[in-house]
C-alpha cells in the first residue's frame, strides 16, 4: 500500500509549537477559505497580529504567516487564506477539515495594533483580497471602537465572490451582542477591479480622484484626524502607503506610533 501526502500523519509533532484541532472549513471560491482551530489556553495575542501556521505533514514542517482574524477575547483562531496552485502549504492546507491538526509557533506579532497609531478620530482600514484578515479581528475588538469615533473598512478583490468573506462578517457584527452597537461606527467600502459592481477601481485610484471620499461623505485623509492600515500585495502597500503620506500621514510601528502602519509579514 503506497501512502501518499494527505494520509501520511505519522509525523511527531514539533518541539515548542501548539498542536490544535480544526474546528470549521468554509470555502468562499475556488481561491479562498476560511478555517477556525482550538485556542491553546495559554496562547495571548492582540487584536491584529500574526502567527507561524503549518501541518503535521513532514519531517520538518513549512510554516507561513497568517493573520489570525478571530479577536483577542474569542475562545477559538480563525485563518482566512488564499490556495495558492502548488504552494508549500496551501496546497495542502485548503484540503484539511474538522478534527485536523494545525501547527502553530508560539509567539504572535505584527504591526496593524491599536498600539501602534496614535489616537485619533478617524480608522481607516485598506485591504485587498485575503488582506481583510487582520482587519477581521480588530473590526470585532470593542477596544477599536473605544479608540476610534468612526472606523471605515475598504475592500478590494477581483471579483464579486471574493468579498463575501468579508461582508458575512460585517453583517454578523451588526448584530453581535458585545460589539453590535459600537460597529455602527463601522463603514464597510468595497470596490471591485475585474468585475461590475456599484463601486469599481483600486483604492488608491479612488482616493486620487477623490470618489472614495465623495461617495463616503468625508473630508480628505489629514494627519489632524485620520489613522491608517495597510494589508495587501507588495505592490498595494506600496502605492497605499504613498497616497496616504501624500496626505501627511506618516508610518509608525510599535515603538513609535505614528498615523499610519503597514504590515509585510506577507509579501516576499
Ligand atoms: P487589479 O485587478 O487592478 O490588479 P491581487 O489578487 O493581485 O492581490 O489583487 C487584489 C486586488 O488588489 C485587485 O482588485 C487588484 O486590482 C488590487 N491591486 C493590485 N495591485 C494594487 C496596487 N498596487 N494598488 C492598489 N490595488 C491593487
Amino acid at each position: 500500500m503506497s501512502l501518499d501526502s494527505t494520509t501520511k500523519t505519522e509525523f511527531p509533532i514539533p518541539a515548542g509549537v501548539f498542536a490544535q484541532t480544526v474546528t470549521e472549513v468554509k470555502h468562499y471560491t475556488d481561491r479562498l477559505f476560511k478555517f477556525r482551530i482550538t485556542r491553546p489556553a495559554s496562547f495571548r495575542f492582540r487584536s491584529g497580529e500574526f502567527v507561524m501556521i503549518g501541518l503535521p505533514n513532514a519531517e520538518k514542517p513549512v510554516y507561513r504567516a497568517y493573520s489570525i482574524a478571530s479577536p483577542s477575547w474569542d475562545e477559538e483562531i480563525e485563518f482566512y487564506s488564499i490556495k495558492v496552485p502548488d504552494g508549500p502549504l496551501t496546497e495542502h492546507l485548503q484540503r484539511i477539515r474538522e478534527g485536523d491538526t494545525i501547527l502553530m509557533r508560539k509567539k504572535p506579532t505584527g504591526t496593524l495594533v491599536n498600539d501602534a497609531l496614535l489616537p485619533g478620530k478617524r480608522l481607516w482600514m485598506f485591504s485587498t483580497g485575503t488582506g481583510i484578515a487582520p482587519f477581521a479581528s480588530l473590526i470585532r475588538d470593542p477596544e477599536t471602537y473605544e479608540k476610534f469615533d468612526e472606523i471605515i473598512l475598504t475592500h478590494t478583490c477581483r471579483e464579486n465572490g471574493e468579498l463575501d468573506y468579508g461582508k458575512e462578517l460585517v453583517a454578523a457584527l451588526k448584530s453581535d451582542p458585545l460589539v453590535g452597537e459600537m460597529a455602527q461606527n463601522l463603514r464597510h467600502y468595497c470596490t471591485l477591479t475585474r468585475e461590475d459592481y456599484p463601486f469599481k477601481g483600486r483604492i488608491t485610484d479612488l482616493m486620487a480622484s477623490g470618489k472614495v471620499f465623495d461617495d463616503l461623505d468625508l473630508p480628505l485623509i489629514s494627519p489632524e484626524t485620520d489613522r491608517g492600515m495597510i494589508c495587501g500585495s507588495m505592490a498595494m502597500l506600496q502605492d497605499t502607503k504613498a497616497a496616504l503620506e501624500g496626505f501627511g500621514l506618516e508610518e509608525g510601528a510599535n515603538n513609535k506610533p505614528a498615523t499610519f502602519v503597514v504590515e509585510r509579514a506577507f509579501v516576499d
